[in-house]
């Protein structure tokens, strides 16, 4: 019997991914790969939906497929790809935004939230389309499962209608897939805000795994802890010590209570010191190394790419080919 298949995608909007990124979904994606056929893309379509720069945007889709091999996944395993490489995403999206209700995309939350932060006259039709694209990125490769986070699940269940509307309509044509919410074994906060979870978008409490060394243990240092003194896991009351055993529980998977009585009689100071140390050592050096060493070689990079978009470009040709025959673009 063939595996499940997979797909799951990320946008290449930052200079690096950070260690949030690793205990949701990264990590979960690398372990999928001997279970599943998996496809991972690297969603640059997606990323010129806000405002964006093409030079920016070329390196960091250079550095994001580079990094999404450097924490482990294979390309002999997996199909990883660039999404603007293989065109059956964009011909896909189009049919499918033609079933899509007006209404309906107007209901996506992300969209609402994302229009109102940039004022509706300045968001683009292609932030409007959004979910389409990201419905026909799953659609093509008859996903059956989907990691992504919570975020995600509104976009998720467009993807499911608009699969079974086209099946209704034309005949059976796609999988209706399933999310897969991934459940954080950590949820990662903000170094300097407990109250947030930790985001690129606030770069002194974030740890991108690009990071120097150094720059991730002075970060650790600096980190904003609570009143008292004892080490203790009690997210309301000590959330930045909290998230500090949490981030040791994510990379050791000790229980947090033994990781608190290693902690009896020690100082706020010395857990933090402990965990910039343990991140480095365990997730910065290793991961840092890689990537960096792939980026050297930007010509076995590109080739790399390009054997992706091929072989991913196998699978999508053939659903838009049975598409195009349902909607009688074709015979
Ligand atoms: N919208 C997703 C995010 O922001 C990225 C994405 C694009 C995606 N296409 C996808 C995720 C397809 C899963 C499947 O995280």
């Amino acid at each position: 019997m063939s595996k499940p298949s997979v797909l799951s995608g990320i946008q290449p909007t930052a200079d690096s991914f950070h260690i949030g990124n690793w205990f949701g979904a990264l990590r979960q994606w690398v372990q999928m790969q001997d279970s599943h056929e998996c496809f991972y893309s690297v969603v640059d379509l997606h990323a010129i939906t806000a405002e964006f720069d093409p030079i920016i945007l070329r390196k960091r889709t250079l550095a994001s497929f580079a990094q999404l091999l450097a924490v482990g996944i294979d390309p002999s395993k997996s199909t990883v790809f660039v999404q603007s490489q293989v065109p059956q995403h964009a011909q896909l999206a189009w049919v499918l935004s033609c079933i899509t209700g007006f209404g309906e995309a107007s209901r996506m939350t992300q969209f609402k939230d994302k229009s109102q932060k940039g004022g509706q006259e300045r968001s683009s039709v292609g932030l409007f389309t959004y979910p389409v694209l990201q419905a026909a990125d799953i659609l093509l490769y008859q996903a059956q499962s989907v990691p992504v986070g919570e975020d995600q699940r509104q976009h998720l269940e467009l993807t499911r209608d608009l699969a079974a509307r086209f099946n209704s309509q034309f005949g059976k044509t796609f999988v209706v897939p399933e999310p897969f919410i991934v459940k954080q074994s950590a949820k990662i906060l903000d170094l300097q805000d407990p109250a947030a979870k930790m985001s690129k978008s606030s770069p002194q409490g974030c740890i991108f795994l690009l990071d120097e060394p150094a720059v991730v243990l002075k970060k650790f240092k600096t980190a904003l802890t609570d009143s008292g003194k004892e080490i203790k896991y009690d997210p309301a009351n000590k959330p930045g010590i909290s998230n500090l055993l949490s981030i040791i529980h994510a990379i050791t998977g000790e229980e947090i209570s033994a990781i608190e009585s290693q902690f009896v009689n020690k100082g706020y100071g010395d857990l933090k010191v402990y965990t910039g140390e343990l991140v480095v050592d365990k997730v910065i050096n290793p991961f840092r190394e890689k990537t960096l060493s792939l980026l050297g070689d930007e010509s076995k990079l590109n080739e790399l790419m390009n054997q992706g978009a091929i072989k991913a470009e196998k699978v999508a040709a053939k659903t838009l080919e049975d598409v195009y025959i349902k909607v009688g673009f074709k015979n």
